[in-house]
């Protein structure tokens, strides 16, 4: 079953209310399309006269070795999908050998996320929830070996499904937003030996502003789309925050991976590895952990095929040498 049945499938088993939530996307969906579309522009510079026949998927972050650089991205409401959706969600990551990112605003605890999963785990806090709890799940993650913790800060206005503000999973309230601040990067690099990453970072200047404050990693994001409508898709963010704080700290990417050759694509412009958001809903949807796994291993699968058909021998030696730039949008999915 390829992504695209996968999608339909969960498009039938999910609450039209669950799949309108997940598939949201800032007003127009102009961002939400970009994101995917912009992959296109990229094309593949095929090698053929080589001896790769099994590349290495595999990458390092923060210590720890993973199967493919293919990460879960941290989603609040996938308790709205199906009531044991985290938990599946978490034992597939662990199955595929892949890094975990769990956000602040999903139903299960630090705990329960630690006790559900083999992988290693990123806790992506929200400051809106305020400080004092930030840093009470952030000191329960050291404790329980998590492998990073971070902060969501693009969510200095809410984010949007259509015109509608969500509602909260956790209290049923409207979201608001909250603004984001250097001192807050500061302030919770000096309470963590943990690495921390930063999410939502759409440019050069701000990368250098999380960095300069402390960051260990940055993802360059645009929410999947669900914030603000016209943004640019973030593959054309990349390059420039690559160019300005790549050479100090892993540069991660999220918004429209929706093929093994998308996350090529990313790591060939200087991103250490990726988060897939919504096929990951769609995995747990569709079919529980076992839906979680195979979208994790339709993504290797593609990315095993780009990389011999690149003559690439590992992650590592991906570059910008085997991406041709074509002015031609589309990548089919949407
Ligand atoms: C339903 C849904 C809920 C999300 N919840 C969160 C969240 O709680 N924290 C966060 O940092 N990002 C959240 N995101 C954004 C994802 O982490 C990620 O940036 C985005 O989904 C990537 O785009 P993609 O869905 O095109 O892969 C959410 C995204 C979706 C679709």
């Amino acid at each position: 079953m390829g992504l695209r049945e996968i999608r339909e499938l969960a498009r039938m088993r999910m609450s039209p209310e669950a799949w309108e939530h997940v598939m949201g996307a800032a007003e127009s969906r102009a961002t939400f399309r970009r994101n995917q579309r912009a992959f296109g522009r990229f094309l593949f510079r095929q090698r053929i006269f080589h001896d790769v026949t099994d590349p290495d998927t595999s990458v390092e972050l923060f210590g720890r070795r993973l199967a493919t650089p293919a990460f879960v991205a941290p989603i609040g409401s996938f308790s709205l999908i199906a009531e044991k959706a985290d938990s599946q969600v978490a034992e597939g990551a662990g199955r595929a050998g892949t890094m975990l990112f769990v956000s602040h605003a999903a139903k299960p605890s630090v705990r329960e996320w630690a006790e559900a999963t083999s992988a290693p785990i990123v806790f992506i806090a929200y400051l809106n929830r305020g400080k004092e709890d930030a840093l009470r799940c952030v000191r329960l993650a050291e404790s329980l070996g998590f492998a990073a913790v971070g902060i969501t800060m693009d969510t200095i206005q809410p984010v949007k499904v259509g015109d509608r503000v969500p509602l909260s999973t956790k209290d049923g309230k409207p979201r608001k937003g909250h603004p984001a601040s250097a001192k807050d990067i500061e302030w919770l690099k000096q309470e963590t030996s943990l690495p921390l990453v930063v999410k939502g970072i759409m440019g050069a200047e701000d990368a250098r502003i999380a960095v300069n404050a402390g960051a260990d990693a940055v993802v360059v994001s645009n929410h999947g789309g669900r914030i603000l409508d016209f943004n640019r898709a973030a593959i054309e963010a990349l390059p420039e925050v690559v160019a300005a704080v790549g050479s100090k700290v892993p540069v991660l990417l999220d918004s429209g991976i929706r093929s093994g050759g998308d996350i090529v694509k990313a790591l060939a412009l200087g991103a250490k590895a990726v988060l897939v958001g919504r096929p990951i809903a769609w995995g747990v949807g569709a079919a529980g952990v076992e839906g979680v796994q195979r979208v994790m291993e339709l993504l290797s699968e593609e990315i095993r095929r780009v990389l011999i058909m690149t003559g690439t021998g590992s992650i590592r030696e991906v570059t910008n040498s085997i991406l041709i730039h074509e002015p031609v949008a589309g990548n089919g999915l949407s």
